[in-house]
């Protein structure tokens, strides 16, 4: 019965008054690429710079995630799917609460990204692409994990024997070969900026 409802909606703080007490707006800047793309250095890096400005502002990273949160997943590409949609809504959570929030996450299928972006909202979804040729991922090796995916040690390892499929239209086609850490990370800032102020 209606009468017998009391929704709490109007007494809750509001994402709009929780953005103007932050200064900026909330949102998702998703990072997506190969494993050893540099994702996790540059969002470390975006998250730096957003958080010295005084910005309210989450990581959420592939590895540190499956720590926790995803622990119990592995990486066929149903578990990869389901790891996506938890965080996609752990952002959202954070989105409400007036966050800008930095995904670094491998997602490596054009339907677990859409997944994602549906389930946040395509207005507070921004794609960034981390956009690092194969080999030159392959070369730096960081993990170790090219090695054994070569060597067979590791089964489904993406770009390997498990697809990747890079973005078509991403907000921002981020090109890592011939830059730094920190000019990428300039230049993620620089692409949001408009986006996630007033
Ligand atoms: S995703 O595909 O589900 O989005 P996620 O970003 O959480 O992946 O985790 C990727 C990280 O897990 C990689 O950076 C790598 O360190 C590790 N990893 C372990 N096994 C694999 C695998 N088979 N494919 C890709 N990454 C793997």
């Amino acid at each position: 019965m209606a009468e017998n409802i009391h929704p709490i909606f109007e007494r809750t703080v509001q994402r709009a008054e929780r953005e103007t007490v932050n200064g900026h707006r909330s949102g998702v800047v998703w990072l997506t690429g190969l494993s050893g793309s540099g994702k996790s250095t540059i969002a470390a890096a975006v998250e730096r710079e957003l958080f010295d400005a005084g910005h309210f502002v989450v990581l959420l990273d592939g590895d540190n995630v499956r720590t926790g949160l995803c622990g119990d997943l592995g990486f066929s590409l149903e578990d990869r799917r389901e790891n996506i949609r938890r965080i996609a809504e752990t952002a959202k959570l954070f989105v409400a609460a007036g966050a800008q929030v930095l995904c670094s996450f491998v997602s490596p299928t054009r339907a677990i990204r859409a997944l994602a972006q549906d389930i946040i909202g395509p207005e507070d979804f921004l794609e960034v692409f981390v956009n690092t040729p194969l080999a030159v991922c392959e070369a730096r090796d960081v993990k170790g994990l090219y090695a054994k995916a070569r060597a067979g040690e590791i089964k489904g390892f993406t770009g390997i024997d498990s697809p990747y499929e890079a973005p078509e239209t991403p907000f921002l086609d981020l090109k890592t070969e011939h830059q730094t850490v920190e000019a990428s990370a300039a230049e993620v800032v620089a692409a949001i900026k408009h986006k996630l102020s007033f």
